[in-house]
């Protein structure tokens, strides 16, 4: 996501002491009792947030966390959010560091909208769903725990369904997501925009293979 600077991003950010988590590591292991909730889902590169204020509205018993590494995207999702509920958290940084802050077993969920394609394949280590990040996201999910990924870029969705086998059982999908009304789902800001250019959401739900 390509965005002008934001001067007022970072102190902002360092305001928001009510919902910005500084030193993630400092939770690790007891998000559960920080949220108050059974459950604890990660979204991952939140971007401006709609998706994270409008789940943990429509799901007040279950814990989410944004993350996102872009401090203007952060800023600019946290202004939406003046009135955090007590199940939502805020993490400014790069999921490369998930491990640092979580548990095994500690996330229910992993959810990946609209995560950057990185279209070249010299760039494939970075896409969201390349080994590095999907041993990560298998390392701390629980038996039964979900990777979910929506997405408008083809490319991504079909290295994901080749790829994630290896640690994830794929367990639902659909290549016109939008095509039938989902109340349960948030639309993201991206998916908005693709849903008005009539472009098909691809959606894909694994499951964590177990005895790996
Ligand atoms: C294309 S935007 C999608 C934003 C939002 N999820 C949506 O659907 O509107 C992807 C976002 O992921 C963030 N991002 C990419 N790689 C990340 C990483 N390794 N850790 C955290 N955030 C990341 C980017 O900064 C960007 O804001």
């Amino acid at each position: 996501m390509r965005m002008r600077k934001k001067k007022w991003a970072v102190p902002y950010i360092a305001e928001r002491t009510d919902v910005v988590v500084n030193d993630p590591a400092e939770y690790k292991g007891r998000w559960k009792e920080v949220l108050k909730t059974e459950e604890v889902r990660l979204e991952i590169g939140a971007g401006k947030g709609s998706y994270w204020i409008g789940m943990a509205k429509m799901y007040p018993e279950t814990g989410w966390i944004a993350l996102e590494k872009s401090p203007d995207a952060a800023a600019i999702g946290l202004k939406k959010c003046p009135e955090p509920g007590p199940n939502m958290k805020y993490i400014v940084g790069d999921a490369e560091m998930i491990e640092e802050w979580f548990e095994p077993g500690e996330l229910s969920a992993v959810h990946l909208n609209f995560s950057d394609p990185w279209p070249k394949k010299s760039h494939a280590k970075r896409r969201l769903t390349a080994v590095k990040f999907r041993q990560k996201y298998w390392n701390l999910l629980p038996e039964e725990g979900r990777v979910i990924l929506k997405t408008d870029n083809i490319g991504l969705y079909e290295y994901s369904l080749e790829n994630m086998g290896d640690l994830f059982e794929l367990v639902e999908r659909n290549d016109d997501f939008r095509k039938e009304p989902h109340d349960e789902d948030v639309i993201t800001e991206y998916e908005h925009e693709f849903m008005e250019k009539g472009q098909p959401i691809y959606r894909a739900v694994w499951k964590k293979k177990v005895n790996q």
